[in-house]
């Protein structure tokens, strides 16, 4: 399935993301692409916030792979992958390590291996930048939970 938005500014990318992380179920792997400065943050605060945890603690993790935050029902593990970069030999295995067990969400997935975008439970999420407030969001993924109903 594939769900495609359009953000007309920074809270509404915000929004966007607290709708979409009520949806979870708390294992899912969330794989974020899009270049610099096109939302992926503070989508990732959005997500933060439905599960009850302050959306100002999530900023991208530089010099440690991972941040780990705790919400009301589920565990959040935020991977930026930028430095990383195209260093990243096919696989991540702090990211491994916690499949199917937490929610990830990576930041920079585009430097992931295809494999990830090959799992049952990942969701694959695209921002491309139209102009100065614009984002176009494209969400692909086979979890039927996930649709259109959130918007
Ligand atoms: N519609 C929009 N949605 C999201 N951000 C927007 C929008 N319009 C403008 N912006 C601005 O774009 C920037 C998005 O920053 P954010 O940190 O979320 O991007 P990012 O994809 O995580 O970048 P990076 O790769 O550097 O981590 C912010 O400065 C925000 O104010
Ligand atoms: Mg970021």
């Amino acid at each position: 399935m594939i769900l495609k938005v359009n953000s007309n500014s920074p809270d509404s990318t915000f929004k966007l993301g607290e709708k979409f992380g009520q949806l979870l179920k708390g294992d899912e792997v969330i794989l974020l692409c899009g270049d610099l400065g096109a939302g992926k943050t503070l989508f990732t605060k959005g997500i933060a916030s439905s599960l009850g945890i302050n959306p100002d603690n999530v900023v991208s993790p530089t010099f440690v792979i991972m941040n780990k935050f705790e919400g009301d029902l589920h565990t959040l593990l935020h991977f930026d992958l930028y430095r990383l970069g195209e260093n990243i030999d096919n696989n991540v295995p702090e990211i491994d390590e916690h499949i199917n067990e937490n929610i990830i969400i990576v930041e920079w997935a585009q430097y992931l291996s295809p494999s990830y975008f090959r799992l049952k439970n990942s969701i694959d999420i695209n921002f491309s930048v139209r102009d100065n407030y614009i984002r176009i969001i494209k969400i692909k993924t086979s979890l039927d939970y996930i649709n259109f109903n959130f918007i």
